[in-house]
């Protein structure tokens, strides 16, 4: 069985908590990018929903696939989301950002009711950090003096893309990715490193998922 396959059955499964009538939060990277696919196949098939996607990309495939969007602007509330993420803890603490896109997930996380993950189980670890960088998304402006307060934390970070050509986020600000040997103390990690002037935010989404679902050779199973 390869990754994709445990991607997909594991993202199909979410798409199964959603009714009609809710709005869903969209979450953001390949995994997802199954749900969305299916979930265009159930609004073909009647269903009504609103999705509030989390980044422009996936604005773009869920248009593609005919899924009514808003905003936060419209909705103050979202029953659930569906998300992906790089790395989670049997406490259901999260590394998120590899898609870039974390600081819409979180705005997005922070609003619903419900936060669903969809994984494959090699992003399942016993402390997040461990097979992961941690991304920051950073402003541009001092970018350099920003990463020196972000490297005293956690020692060594890399610009995404490098010096050359870095990667710009939907919101126009860089990102670090921060190599850790473990990040025992999620909570207090999170608040550290947003305390620190020029961050914008990390990928650490602690203790906010609701429910894992992790697609594994043995089928899917459950962290909650
Ligand atoms: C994007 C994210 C993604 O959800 C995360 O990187 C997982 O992506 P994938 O399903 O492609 O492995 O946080 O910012």
């Amino acid at each position: 069985m390869n990754t994709e396959y445990l991607k997909k059955i594991a993202a199909e499964k979410a798409t199964e908590e959603i009714q009609n009538g809710m709005v869903v939060g969209l979450g953001t990277g390949s995994t997802v990018y199954y749900a969305l696919l299916k979930l265009g196949g159930m609004v073909r098939n009647g269903l009504d929903i609103i999705g509030i996607p989390t980044s422009e990309n996936t604005e773009k495939i869920a248009t593609e696939q005919g899924i009514r969007l808003s905003t936060l602007a419209e909705y103050a509330t979202i029953e659930l989301t569906i998300d992906g993420a790089d790395e989670v803890d049997p406490h259901l603490n999260l590394i998120k950002g590899g898609g870039a896109a974390l600081v819409r997930e979180k705005i997005i996380a922070n609003a619903s009711e419900r936060l669903l993950i969809v994984v494959d189980q090699s992003k399942v670890s016993q402390v997040i950090g461990t097979t992961y960088a941690l991304p920051v998304e950073i402003i541009q402006f001092g970018w350099e003096a920003t990463q020196r307060m972000v490297n005293q934390i956690c020692g060594k970070s890399d610009l995404r893309g490098g010096i050359q050509k870095p990667l710009i986020t939907d919101n126009g600000n860089y990102i670090l990715d921060c190599k850790f040997n473990g990040i025992p103390e999620p909570e207090k990690m999170e608040l550290l490193l947003n305390n620190i002037p020029g961050v914008v935010e990390n990928g650490i989404f602690a203790k906010r998922a609701d429910k894992v679902i992790v697609g594994t050779t043995d089928g899917i199973k459950y962290m909650e």
